[in-house]
């Protein structure tokens, strides 16, 4: 892969417009695009399309989490709207995930389109042990545990990768194996502010812990020359041999 194709931009901006300025600009150096819940909520989904258009592809970061038949019927839709990668919760369990593997898989050979990329989502950065065992009432493991166990469920059921914090990213990648698909944002060029992320680690070191694709948003969105901010982040992973 290249080392453009690795970098998965945030686009979040409120407006189509924002969003477009920043795909026009910055197609040229950036694989995929990630419309969350801010972007997608504001211009509905034909953002996919303008993003496509634009020659972008586009990760829609909206982690459902429902009974297996409506997550599978979404994930229909994300198939239908060309997106190249979309996420759930592995929360939602075996049968969700299984269901909705299938729904992407039969829909888009229905379709003859391409499959897109299925992703869970594990257990969410902003937890920390004691909310895992006083809200979620998930106690007898560790956080790291709980997201080893959930990322190889996932596989089980043929989702396709996960999103994940920097220091899963071994474990993960020993449990579940080369061919998952390993996604991880809390990045930060040693040259960027560190913003609000906390645990932060740099675009090379993640793909050497064995990311596969790394979300970045402010170094790149935030800074006065946002194509060299991406050149800079792109020589960084090549020079890494990443
Ligand atoms: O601007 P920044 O590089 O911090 O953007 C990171 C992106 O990754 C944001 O869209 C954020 O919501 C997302 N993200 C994250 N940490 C997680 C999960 C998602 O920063 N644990």
């Amino acid at each position: 892969m290249q080392a453009k194709d690795r970098i998965i931009l945030a686009l979040d901006v409120d407006t189509r417009r924002q969003a477009l300025d920043l795909v026009q600009e910055l197609a040229p150096y950036v694989g995929v695009f990630k419309v969350g819940m801010q972007l997608f909520n504001s211009t509905g989904p034909d953002i996919v399309g303008e993003i496509n258009d634009y020659g972008g592809e586009v990760f829609v970061d909206l982690k459902f989490h429902d009974i297996p038949n409506t997550v599978a019927s979404a994930g229909k839709v994300m198939t239908r709207l060309n997106c190249r990668m979309f996420n759930c919760h592995a929360a939602g369990g075996r049968a969700m995930m299984t269901e909705l593997s299938l729904a992407v898989e039969q829909e888009a050979a229905r379709r003859g389109i391409a499959v897109p990329l299925t992703l869970a989502v594990t257990v969410l950065t902003s937890m920390a042990q004691n909310e895992l065992e006083n809200d979620m009432l998930i106690s007898n493991w560790s956080v790291e545990e709980v997201v080893v166990k959930w990322a190889l469920a996932a596989k089980q059921c043929g989702i396709g990768g996960v999103v994940c914090s920097p220091r899963e990213i071994a474990a993960i990648r020993a449990a579940c194996g080369n061919d998952f698909k390993i996604v991880t944002p809390g990045i930060r060029p040693a040259w960027s502010k560190a913003n609000d992320q906390k645990r932060i680690t740099t675009p090379a070191q993640a793909i050497k812990l064995g990311a596969d694709y790394i979300v970045i948003g402010r170094p790149i969105t935030a800074a006065a020359n946002k194509i060299q901010a991406v050149q800079k982040i792109i020589e960084e992973l090549e020079a890494a041999s990443c």
